[in-house]
């Protein structure tokens, strides 16, 4: 961090920075995003995710309830309510002592885990009819009440200073307590929060015990929320002079390839008690250069003028500057692309004396949205390749990870994506620090339901009192990412048919939204509002939910929306929904190139599958190429979202009561590409030479039976052979976007594709009547060979059936058993069929169509190498060996 040097010029403490910096080993987890963090003058920020002591009970075990301590709750939002006669304040009389938040209560008996941690992913899965947990919320066991507990020292040179937690999130109704003191707390299970521990701890070295509740009710999300503290917590202590919580906001204007103007705010904070002299302070802060791929702060390039203030005992007050920034290098989203990154030093000063360091990474760049060009990045037109994302990680629940999260990110960016909604709440802050470094731009959502409910316990309870506080501490946590560029404060809400009243809710969301940043445009999911209606006028862009192309068999509404808002940027927020279970193929094949899945047509009730054509889609979605269709007709439109990337735990739609996991994603839940992961590639990545077959050719009971034949590829023409014989070389027209051979008969044998583009040769695909199952292929993702012990570093091994040839057998579903030699663990194991209720951390798990998953932790301290194993009845074992990095 060369940042250090302009503080300190010794040799004594350049020396000792570098052995800090040595000792200083980031968790994996975090090591890309902590790598630039703050630690130097006045400011230590620590992980406290380690040691903690765990229990949930399904019902009460403490008769508490948010109800009864809401009171006490509230003051925690007080930063951010606007107007202070709206602050709350704590009641004077004491909350009520609670047991299991004292010191001395007795917490030997329960779990021992570290954080981040989903107390329901572990299952097992309710398998019954009627469970307490529906196959929306993915039929694990989310509900009741999680107390967490540890300790935590403060020496005496954390005498005078203000000790902050930070939870970046905790599912939900967090209610969080220090030596038996009740400090506040925060109920919205995806938001990051601040408390202030400062009046309730001991700094005298002996510990402090922290004890944080959990309550999750039932029917509480359409969708998997998780449970428990499942992303990271910390410790941050610092002088009371310092910057506040997302206490830096740095904007950039005047962009051109010669300069460019920041601006920053810097709020700061002085929480001496109140009655003591106001302090005179000064910040000076640097502009370094940020090295996206490491997250290193590079060269010093500008230097904004020092800015002043005085603050009292007590005081909050926001300092303003500009600078100039030359020959900017800019940050956009890949390909076209870099995301190059900056990062600003600010140094607090108080008599001559460094008091506070805060670190703000941001990119420089701009963003236009037209309702006639759609969405420009640095004056550069970026149509939308997006994708919806739910915030859990399959097999490994909610519990963040860095790996896993990177991983997802990878295999969408394969496919082309440029763009992530994260639908339909605020992401962890790793997800957008991987989107920055990734150039992957982030539409950053933040509710699925304002104060009319979807379920019954969903966040309309909590609208009236909360929805201003999150969605400020939202924008201000997330607005310094150069990867977000357009906020959603909703999706597909009930407000959108409440004619005024709902728009006047609309319009009070957006405008703390921009209140907050008036930098960036707002938009809602809207799969009920009219063109023109008041709703659409309350948001700054027209982001559609299926409508746009024309939901089923349906017309589409992009004119209409396009004629009553021409000036406004037109999009899918969310597009298609089609399902499919992958690797599965159901017959007969329908001849149009987008239908409503029903029994019989793409779906088979009997065995709960969906047939993986990629032609069916949900009554009030449509297939993806009629989303491109519409997209090639009204060239306005800027893009899509597309309904999922990747498969997600809960709304298993179609069989929504009888599954656990959703059919809706490119990517099954384990992460194995689905057959329209190539149809997406091949749009969205036209210099990609691919060619991808379906379906598979082992079809025994169907020889001399019609069995079509499709085919993506980013080619323009293709002819298909089946055992040699041509079946005919075809164009692709405008406005398709497959090869189809209706008519092929099943034979076994080998079908192959040879494709051209402009009529040279492009890429050519195979695929053959498979052999027998002989053994299992293991494999690591990207073939990484090693892995990081300890930590939250990950290993994703895929297990591949394959016969004599090397083939993967498409329909082969033995059961495998994972194991480990060596320092490590088999985290979770997953196969992406929805229909398994297997619970996700078991190392027995039956292939799914060829493949299987297993997710591989190395122990804390490790250094031999890791083997990784799988076996089953009659095949041939298959293992790989991780090294220790
Ligand atoms: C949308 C909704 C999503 C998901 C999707 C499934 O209407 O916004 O959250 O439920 O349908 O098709």
């Amino acid at each position: 961090m060369g940042i250090r040097r302009e503080a300190f010029a010794s040799f004594a403490v350049i020396l000792l920075s570098l052995v800090l910096l040595l000792a200083y080993v980031p968790s994996p987890a975090s090591a890309a995003t902590l790598k630039c963090r703050d630690r130097p003058a006045g400011r230590e920020r620590t992980s406290l995710n380690v040691g903690w002591r765990f229990q949930r009970s399904e019902t009460s075990p403490d008769g508490l309830s948010y109800d009864q301590l809401k009171a006490y709750i509230l003051p925690s939002a007080n930063d951010f309510i606007k107007d202070p006669a709206q602050h709350h304040q704590r009641p004077s009389s004491p909350p009520p002592p609670v047991d299991r938040a004292q010191a001395g209560y007795d917490d030997s008996q329960w779990e021992q885990l570290d954080l981040p941690h989903d107390w329901a992913v572990k299952g097992p899965f309710y398998t019954g009819a009627d469970p307490v947990i529906d196959g929306s919320m993915g039929r694990l066991p989310i509900q009741g009440v999680g107390w967490y507990r540890r300790t935590f020292a403060l020496g005496p040179a954390d005498e005078g200073k203000a000790v902050y937690l930070d939870v970046d999130g905790a599912m939900s109704y967090a209610m969080v307590w220090v030596n038996g003191n009740l400090v506040g707390g925060w109920p919205y299970g995806y938001a990051s929060f601040r408390l202030d521990l400062t009046p309730y701890v001991n700094k005298g070295g002996e510990e402090n015990q922290l004890a944080i509740r959990l309550d999750n009710a039932v029917d509480s999300s359409r969708f998997y929320p998780g449970a428990g503290i499942y992303r990271n917590v910390w410790l941050t202590k610092v002088s009371p002079v310092h910057i506040g919580r997302s206490g830096t906001w740095v904007r950039s204007r005047d962009i051109s390839t010669t300069s460019a103007t920041l601006d920053i705010t810097v709020q700061l904070e002085n929480t001496a008690k109140s009655g003591g002299k106001a302090v005179d302070v000064s910040v000076v802060t640097d502009v370094h250069v940020m090295d996206a791929a490491s997250g290193k702060a590079g060269d010093k390039v500008a230097t904004f003028p020092n800015a002043t203030a005085s603050l009292d005992a007590g005081g909050k007050q926001s300092v303003n500057g500009s600078v100039s920034l030359q020959n900017p290098r800019l940050w956009g989203p890949r390909p076209e692309q870099e995301p190059n990154m900056y990062v600003a030093v600010s140094h607090v000063y108080v008599g001559g004396k460094e008091v506070d360091t805060y670190e703000t990474p941001f990119g420089v760049r701009t963003v236009e949205y037209s309702g006639e060009t759609g969405l420009s990045v640095n004056g550069q037109h970026v149509f939308l390749k997006g994708i919806c994302q739910h915030h859990d990680l399959g097999a490994l629940g909610a519990a963040f990870s860095v790996p896993a999260a990177e991983r997802q990110l990878q295999v969408m960016q394969d496919m082309g994506v440029n763009s992530l909604r994260t639908s339909h709440n605020p992401p962890a802050p790793e997800l957008l620090q991987l989107a920055d470094r990734m150039g992957i731009l982030v539409l950053d959502e933040i509710f699925d339901t304002w104060r009319t409910a979807k379920v019954t316990n969903d966040f309309h309870r909590i609208f009236d009192d909360w929805h201003e506080a999150d969605t400020r501490a939202f924008v201000r946590r997330d607005r310094n990412h150069p990867s977000v560029f357009l906020w959603s404060f909703g999706n597909e809400v009930a407000e959108q048919s409440q004619g005024d009243a709902g728009a006047a809710t609309a319009r009070a969301l957006h405008a703390i939204v921009r209140d907050e940043d008036p930098t960036r445009q707002t938009c809602v999911g809207m799969d009920q509002a009219r063109p023109g209606s008041a709703f659409t006028q309350a948001v700054d862009t027209i982001g559609l939910n299926y409508q746009g192309e024309g939901r089923g068999d349906g017309p589409p509404a992009f004119p209409s929306f396009h004629a009553a808002s021409p000036g406004k940027m037109i999009f899918s927020t969310e597009s298609s929904s089609a399902v499919s279970s992958r690797g599965t193929f159901l017959f007969p094949v329908t001849p149009a190139n987008s239908s409503i899945v029903r029994d019989g047509n793409g779906a088979d009730d009997a065995t709960m599958t969906v047939s993986s054509y990629d032609l069916y889609a949900v009554s009030w979605g449509a297939s993806p190429e009629k989303v491109f269709f519409a997209q090639d007709t009204y060239p306005w439109v800027a893009g899509e979202y597309v309904w999922t990337g990747w498969d997600y735990v809960g709304e298993p739609t179609p069989y929504a009561d009888r599954a656990r996991s959703s059919y809706f994603g490119i990517v099954d839940l384990a992460g194995f590409p689905k057959e329209r992961y190539y149809l997406y590639q091949s749009r969205w990545r036209p210099d990609v030479r691919n060619a991808h077959i379906l379906p598979h050719w082992d079809w025994p009971g169907r020889v001399g039976q019609v069995t079509p034949v499709h085919v993506f590829s980013s080619a323009d023409e293709a002819e298909l052979f089946v055992n040699g014989e041509s079946q005919g070389r075809v164009r692709r027209a405008a406005r398709t976007y497959r090869f189809r051979w209706d008519q092929v008969v099943y034979q076994p044998g080998e079908v192959r594709v040879e494709t051209y583009k402009d009529g040279a040769a492009w890429a050519s695909a195979t695929v053959r009547t498979t052999g027998k199952a002989k053994g299992l292929r293991l494999s690591t993702y990207k073939g990484r060979a090693g892995i990081r012990a300890g930590g939250d570093d990950l290993a994703f091994v895929s297990l591949d059936i394959v016969d004599e040839r090397g083939d993967v057998v498409p329909l082969a579903g033995d059961d495998i058993t994972f194991s480990v030699d060596g320092p490590g663990e088999i985290v979770a194991t997953d196969n992406g069929d929805p229909r398994d209720y297997v619970a996700f951390p078991s190392k027995e798990r039956k292939a799914f169509n060829g493949h299987a998953l297993a997710i591989v932790r190395a122990r804390a301290g490790a250094t031999e190498p890791i083997t990784v194993k799988a076996s089953a009845d009659g095949l041939e074992a298959g293992e790989v060996t991780l090294k220790i990095e």
